[in-house]
C-alpha cells in the first residue's frame, strides 16, 4: 500500500535490498541525482523571477542566464556526481563526449554511468511550460579502476540497472525504476522533500491521446500519416485526442498517466528521428516497459537496439500497448 508520508531517501533505503546487483553503490547514486533535482529545480523555478528581482547583473545578464539553464543544469548533475564519488563514466547531451573519473580520480572503484539530458525541452522555458531531466544508469563493462571507454555507454536499453526522470512542472516530479516497476516521488518545496506518491505506476493498455508535432505532417513516413488519420476518423466511435507539450518527458508523462502513444518520426530535417537513443529514448522505453507500456522505432523494440554513437538519433514511438500495435500495424 502507499504510504504518502514516505520519503523518497526512505523508500530508496528500503528498497535497496531488491536491487539486482544489491550494494549501496546505486542507492548513493539516485540519492544524488535527487540532490541535483533539487538544485536544478529550485533554479528553474526562479527563471521567470530573474527579469523582477534582478539582483545581480544587467537585464542582459540576466537573459543570457536564462537562456542558458540547461548549461546551468548540466554543470549542476555532473558536479553533484563527480563531487559524491559515485559513478565512473557520465555522458551527457550538453557534452560532445563522456566524461572519465578515472582521469580525474585514480583511485575511482565505482561501477556506474550515468547518462544524462540535463534539461529536456528547454525551449519551453522562456514561456513557462514543464521541462524535465532525464537519466539513465549502467553498470560498466570495463574493468573496474581504469578509465572507461565509450563501450561502457553504448549498451542495450535493456541492460539499464535504473532510469528515471525528473519534471519540472505544476509540481516537481521524480519518477524512476530499477527495473521493479516505477514509483514517483513529489517535491515538497517547502521543506524540499520528495515524498511517495505514486506507487507502482501503470500505463493504460489502450488510450486516446496521440502526442506528436503534427506540423511536420507532410514530412512523415506513410504510415505515420495513416495512423493520424486513423486517430482522427470519424467512424471511429471513440475519437482521438491531440496533446503536444514539446518537452518529451511531460508528454510521456501525461500519456503514462492517462494512455496514450506519443510520436516522433523521422522528417526531411530530421532524417534519423529527433530524439537521442541514449539520452531519452532508452531511459524513456524502460519506464514505459516498467510501466507495461511498449516503445518502438517502428521496427524494432527500443531496448534491443544496440547504439553505434552517443548522439545517434532515432524514430521513438512509445506508449499504451495496444496503440503501439495498432501504429505498427499500419507498417
Ligand atoms: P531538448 O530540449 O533536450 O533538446 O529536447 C527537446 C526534444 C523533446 O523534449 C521534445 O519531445 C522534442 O524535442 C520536441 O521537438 P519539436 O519541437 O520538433 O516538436
Ligand atoms: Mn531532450
Ligand atoms: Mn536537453
Amino acid at each position: 500500500m502507499l504510504n504518502k508520508n514516505l520519503t523518497l531517501g526512505e523508500f530508496i533505503i528500503k528498497n535497496q535490498a531488491s536491487f539486482k546487483y544489491s550494494s549501496g553503490e546505486l542507492s548513493s547514486l539516485i540519492n544524488s541525482i535527487r540532490l541535483a533535482a533539487k538544485i536544478v529545480n529550485h533554479e528553474v523555478n526562479k527563471a521567470g523571477l530573474v527579469d523582477i528581482i534582478g539582483e545581480t547583473g544587467g537585464e542582459n545578464i540576466q537573459f543570457e542566464r536564462q537562456q542558458k539553464l540547461d548549461v546551468y543544469a548540466n554543470e549542476k548533475f555532473i558536479k553533484t556526481l563527480i563531487n559524491r564519488n559515485i559513478v565512473c563514466g557520465i555522458a551527457s547531451e550538453e557534452e560532445d563526449s563522456f566524461i572519465s573519473i578515472n582521469s580525474i580520480d585514480k583511485n575511482n572503484q565505482n561501477k556506474y554511468v550515468v547518462l544524462i539530458d540535463p534539461l529536456d525541452g528547454s525551449s519551453n522555458i522562456d514561456v513557462n511550460v514543464s521541462v524535465g531531466t532525464i537519466f539513465s544508469i549502467y553498470r560498466r563493462k570495463s574493468k573496474i579502476g581504469s578509465e572507461v571507454e565509450l563501450d561502457d555507454f553504448l549498451q542495450y536499453g535493456k541492460d539499464q540497472v535504473a532510469a528515471g526522470y525528473i519534471i519540472y512542472g505544476t509540481s516537481t516530479m521524480l519518477v524512476y525504476s530499477t527495473g521493479n516497476g516505477v514509483n514517483g516521488f513529489t517535491l515538497n518545496p517547502a521543506i524540499g522533500t520528495f515524498y511517495h506518491s505514486h506507487s507502482d505506476l501503470t500505463i493504460p493498455e489502450n488510450g486516446n491521446i496521440y502526442s506528436i508535432n503534427e506540423g511536420n505532417y507532410l514530412q512523415f513516413p506513410q504510415f505515420v500519416k495513416k495512423y493520424i488519420k486513423y486517430c482522427q476518423e470519424e467512424k471511429n466511435d471513440r475519437p482521438y485526442t491531440s496533446r503536444y507539450i514539446g518537452s518529451l518527458v511531460s508528454d510521456f508523462h501525461r500519456n503514462m498517466i492517462k494512455g496514450g502513444i506519443f510520436l516522433y518520426p523521422e522528417t526531411f530535417k530530421n532524417k534519423k528521428g529527433k530524439l537521442r537513443l541514449l539520452y531519452e529514448c532508452n531511459p524513456i522505453a524502460f519506464i514505459c516497459e516498467q510501466a507495461g507500456g511498449s516503445a518502438t522505432n517502428g521496427y524494432k523494440n527500443i531496448l534491443d537496439i544496440k547504439p553505434t554513437s552517443l548522439h545517434e538519433r532515432i524514430p521513438f514511438y512509445c506508449g499504451s500497448k495496444k496503440m503501439i500495435k495498432d501504429l505498427q500495424n499500419f507498417l
